[in-house]
């Protein structure tokens, strides 16, 4: 069946509503209607109509203009395909081209790197080489290096004992610094007190330290001693005589066993003017016996006129006379000593003078003793008066 045509609906809608408007009217003139009403109707109705009318219209109008709109894309679209596609063969060309052109110079350097690559790889191979001496070399020289820190790190346990052998003598050499200042020190306390007449004998090594010189100073001036003994003659024989006569009316005896030294002293004695003060006696070394053992000590025909001894400075005899050679000194001449005495054994430092020392300690309970740091160190024994 044929569809109808825009046109025709159009046609039909129109008169159909006029139709009906007449009908309406018609009505309206027979009194079936209200004339005013049937004329409204009516003309309503023939609005409707040809408002249909206009719709009908306006959707084809739009069809239309759908269709032209579609038609036009297509249009469009197509045409813009095409120069897309122009434009895309275009380039495809010029790549082709580039590429060609690209292939070509690779073709080129391809043949350089050929000619290139034989000298590339033989200075390769000449760093390889140079870079494996050098590695040969290195080794060598690490391997030399080990060894010689080995030897070295023996040299230096070698080496070690003798540092440390350096260091106890540098610590004694710091303190013998320290002793020779304080030593210098006394000395020139010492030098004060008196006026020589001759130059002065020397003090320490195998004479008396000025430290143990200035004690014995101290005692003269502080105790007045009227007798001062001395086992074993030297230096300080003279040095206590200049004390003892500045102060008065003390005297020095000296026991001296070495007949040479007692000539030595002697003559010192009297170069320095003080014969009146000081007498060298001479008492050879001979055996004593007491307290259980035999000792080579001063005679003691030489000490038998001593007595009210003040000051006891036991310095002899010399450890050459055997062990122990200065214990008699206490038990022979502490009985010949003032109630007031001071005895000061010389030499403490040496183990044997301070077992002599203990020893005195022990068997006279009324003796009070002080350890003096003296340079050859020195135990002073005193009695006081009580
Ligand atoms: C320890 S020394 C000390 C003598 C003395 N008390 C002094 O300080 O000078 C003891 C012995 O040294 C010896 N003597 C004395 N004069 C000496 C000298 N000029 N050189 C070496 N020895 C000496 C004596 O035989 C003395 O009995």
């Amino acid at each position: 069946m044929r569809m109808p045509t825009v046109r025709s609906l159009m046609v039909s809608a129109v008169a159909g509503s006029v139709a009906v408007g007449i009908g309406v009217l018609l009505l309206g003139v027979v009194d079936v209607l209200a004339l005013a009403d049937a004329i409204q109707i009516s003309v309503g109705v023939a609005c409707l109509g040809v408002l249909a009318a206009i719709l009908i219209g306006q959707r084809r109008v739009d069809g239309k203009v759908q269709r032209l709109t579609r038609s036009h894309r297509k249009h469009a679209d197509s045409t813009t395909m095409h120069e897309v596609e122009a434009e895309l063969r275009a380039r495809m060309r010029d790549l082709a081209h580039q590429m060609d052109e690209i292939a070509a110079a690779l073709g080129e350097d391809r043949v350089m790197f050929a000619a290139h690559s034989g000298d590339i790889s033989s200075g390769l191979s000449g760093v390889e080489d140079r870079v494996a001496s050098k590695v040969a070399d290195l080794s060598t020289r690490v391997s030399e290096l080990s060894e010689g820190t080995s030897e070295l790190s023996r040299g230096l346990s070698e080496l070690r004992p003798r540092l440390d052998k350096l260091a106890v003598e540098m610590k004694a050499l710091e303190r013998s610094g320290e002793v020779g200042f304080k030593q210098l020190e006394a000395y020139v306390d010492l030098r004060g007190l008196i006026q020589p007449r001759a130059p002065m004998p020397a003090l320490r090594g195998w004479a008396a330290s000025p430290d143990v010189m200035r004690l014995l100073a101290e005692t003269l001036w502080l105790e007045h001693p009227k007798l001062i003994v001395e086992c074993g003659s030297g230096s300080s024989s003279v040095w206590l005589g200049y004390f003892a006569q500045h102060n008065g009316s003390a005297r020095v005896v000296a026991l001296e066993h070495d007949e040479r030294y007692l000539e030595i002293s002697r003559d010192l004695v009297r170069a320095h003017g003080l014969a009146d003060v000081v007498e060298i006696r001479h008492a050879p070394l001979i055996p004593w016996e007491g307290e259980g053992a035999t000792y080579l000590w001063y005679d003691t025909g030489a000490i038998e006129d001593l007595t009210d001894i003040g000051l006891l400075f036991v310095d002899g005899p010399p450890r050459q006379a055997g062990p122990h050679a200065r214990f008699p000194a206490m038990p022979l001449l502490l009985p010949r000593c003032a109630h007031d005495v001071v005895i000061v054994l010389d030499d403490s430092l040496r183990d044997e003078e301070s077992a002599i020392s203990d020893q005195w300690l022990a068997a006279y309970p009324d003796l009070q003793r002080s350890v003096r740091q003296f340079d050859k160190g020195a135990h002073v024994f005193t009695r006081r008066a009580t």
